[in-house]
Formats: C-alpha cells, sequence, structure tokens
C-alpha cells in the first residue's frame, strides 16, 4: 500500500513508478533530512601519496567510487574535515558523495583533449574530473557572476592546472564554433534531493518547477550536443528525482539529435533506471550514498 503522504510527494512515488517499500524509503528520507553524506576528492594540489588527516569509511567494495576519493568517518570525538589547515590551503575539496556517484560514467571516457563544464560552478564536477585525469585545456564555465567568483577561487585554491574560467550562455557556446571531447553538463535543476539533506526547497515537487527546469535542461543541451566534435563524451547530471528532468531530457535529445547513444557504464549496473529502454543511472537516498542523483553518458558516434 502506498504510504501517506503530501499530494506532491505521492505523486513523485507514482511518477517514479516506485514499489511501495522503496517509496516509503523515500518519503522517509525527504522528511528526515538527514541523507547527506560527505566526500572529500583530493585536488591536484595533494601529492598522489596523500592520505587525508583523518580517520575514513573503508570503501574498498564500492565499484564505481571514482579515483582519489574519500569518504570521512563520521562521529563523537571526529572533527570536521573543514576544520584542518589542508583543507583551508586547498588540498581537497568537500562534497555529497552523490555528486561523486554522478561522475562515476567518467570511468568510461579516455582522458580528453579539450573539455567543457557549462554548468560549472561551485567546481565539484571539474573537481572529480582532475582527480580522475589531470584536464588538459579544460574550461569551466559559470553564468551566474557571482557563482563564477567562487568557481575560480576553488580552481586557484585547489590547483587544477590548465583550466580557462567562462560565463558564457550555452547559446554563445553553441554560436562560438568552439569544440570539446568532453561536455558535462550537471544542470540546473528542482533539486528534490536536497529535501533529503534537511534543505528547505518550496515548490520543489510541483509541476511548475519540474516543468520549467525540463525546458531550460533541454536548451542546456541543445546547445551543448553542438559543441561535440566527433566520438565526443556528454555526462549529463542533476540533484533531482523526477523523471521529467532527467530520463525524459535524456530521451528527447536521443530523439531530435541524430548520432548520439547512451553508453552503458558497468559499474553502475545495479542503478539503473527501470524509466528508461536506454542506460540510465538513478541513485535513491535509501542507497546509502548520498542524498542521490540522476546520470546518463551519452557518446556522439563518429
Ligand atoms: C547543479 S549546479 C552545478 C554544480 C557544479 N557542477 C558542481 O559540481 O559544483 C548548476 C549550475 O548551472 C547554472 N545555471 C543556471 N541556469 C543556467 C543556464 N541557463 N545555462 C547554464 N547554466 C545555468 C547555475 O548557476 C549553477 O551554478
Amino acid at each position: 500500500m502506498m504510504p501517506d503522504g503530501s499530494h506532491g510527494e505521492l505523486r513523485l512515488c507514482q511518477r517514479l513508478a516506485l514499489d511501495d517499500a522503496e517509496a516509503r524509503a523515500l518519503l522517509e528520507a525527504m522528511r528526515a533530512g538527514s541523507s547527506s553524506r560527505s566526500a572529500v576528492v583530493l585536488t591536484p594540489k595533494a601529492p598522489p601519496d596523500y592520505v587525508p588527516p583523518f580517520p575514513c569509511e573503508d570503501m574498498s567494495a564500492v565499484s564505481w567510487l571514482p579515483p582519489r576519493v574519500f569518504v570521512p568517518q563520521a562521529g563523537k570525538g571526529i572533527s570536521r574535515p573543514t576544520a584542518y589547515e589542508d583543507y583551508r590551503n586547498g588540498l581537497y575539496y568537500m562534497l555529497d558523495l552523490s555528486s561523486c556517484w554522478e561522475s562515476a560514467a567518467l570511468a568510461q571516457v579516455s582522458p580528453p583533449a579539450r573539455s567543457l563544464d557549462l554548468c560549472a560552478a561551485p567546481g565539484g564536477k571539474s573537481m572529480l574530473m582532475a582527480a580522475r585525469y589531470l584536464p588538459q585545456n579544460h574550461t569551466a564555465n559559470e553564468v551566474n557572476a557571482a557563482r563564477r567568483g567562487i568557481l575560480r577561487q576553488n580552481m586557484e585554491l585547489c590547483g587544477v592546472p590548465d583550466v580557462t574560467v567562462t560565463g558564457l550562455r550555452p547559446d554563445q557556446w553553441a554560436a562560438s564554433g568552439e569544440r570539446f571531447d568532453l561536455l558535462l553538463v550537471d544542470a540546473p535543476c528542482s533539486g528534490q534531493s536536497l529535501l533529503c539533506k534537511g534543505i528547505r526547497n518550496p515548490g520543489c515537487l510541483g509541476s511548475a518547477m519540474v516543468n520549467g527546469n525540463a525546458k531550460r535542461q533541454k536548451g542546456i543541451l541543445l546547445a551543448a550536443v553542438q559543441c561535440a566534435d566527433p566520438g565526443a563524451h556528454l555526462l549529463y547530471s542533476t540533484c533531482t528525482y523526477d523523471p521529467d528532468e532527467n530520463e525524459k531530457v535524456m530521451a528527447y535529445i536521443l530523439r531530435r539529435v541524430p548520432g548520439w547513444e547512451a553508453v552503458e557504464v558497468p559499474s553502475l549496473a545495479s542503478f539503473r533506471s527501470r524509466l528508461a529502454d536506454f542506460a540510465a543511472y538513478r541513485l535513491y537516498p535509501h542507497h546509502g550514498f548520498g542524498a542521490g542523483g540522476f546520470c546518463c553518458l551519452l557518446r556522439k558516434n563518429d
């Protein structure tokens, strides 16, 4: 039997085709707001043999965990990772573990010669990319000026090499004639997973916010695909659950833009979305790796 919930909560569970146990778990997580799980990603400033100066969990059984990512142990008597000088000096960067999960698909992508993070601030996905393969010729782009300032500070503090910070709109990138072999679109979204972190997000379950975001996401992606070289990859991710901002946006691009296909990510097989007939992946808070998200890796045929 479907658990009790607000109209928005029940509508979401139905749209996600969750069974009763999954729906209950998601609603509990949204109400408890305690699903955050911190992760630290080592920056290019941290030497190859660097280990964080605080106790970390054994994550050796987690096959999708990106390189140079650690999960700090939480508990009494353990100082917060942000309390250390190494953090202030930019040796590691903090984010939610679900952001690391969203970047796991990059395991399928060879080191790019030229990459563009189209929605980059405050810099988490660019940092995860830099942890996997030191970028050459990377552009971290952010349209919002205030957020762009934070992005620039983070890239500098953490010593990300060969990075240019820019502030063009996606349509300006499309018109620029610039081409890349890796595009990251960590899209602005309704942010439903914020509820599971205890952050208020009024309206995020309503159709107005979801539809507005889906329209914006499609626009960003239609511009992004124009910046792709043949053989390029595009990693799309969000921190929201609604299929209209996830599987349906990807299905729209695959239908509308010839020559692109979704790429299987073997390490994410157990997260495969039931809402798509192509390779797309969903993380829910009850999986235990943070507040949740969505990712889908696309490839442009040669
Ligand atoms: C989910 S956040 C990106 C988080 C970032 N990738 C990270 O890992 O730290 C989405 C970003 O998209 C930006 N954005 C908002 N509207 C946009 C648009 N129309 N085109 C491109 N970016 C947009 C927001 O300012 C925001 O910084």
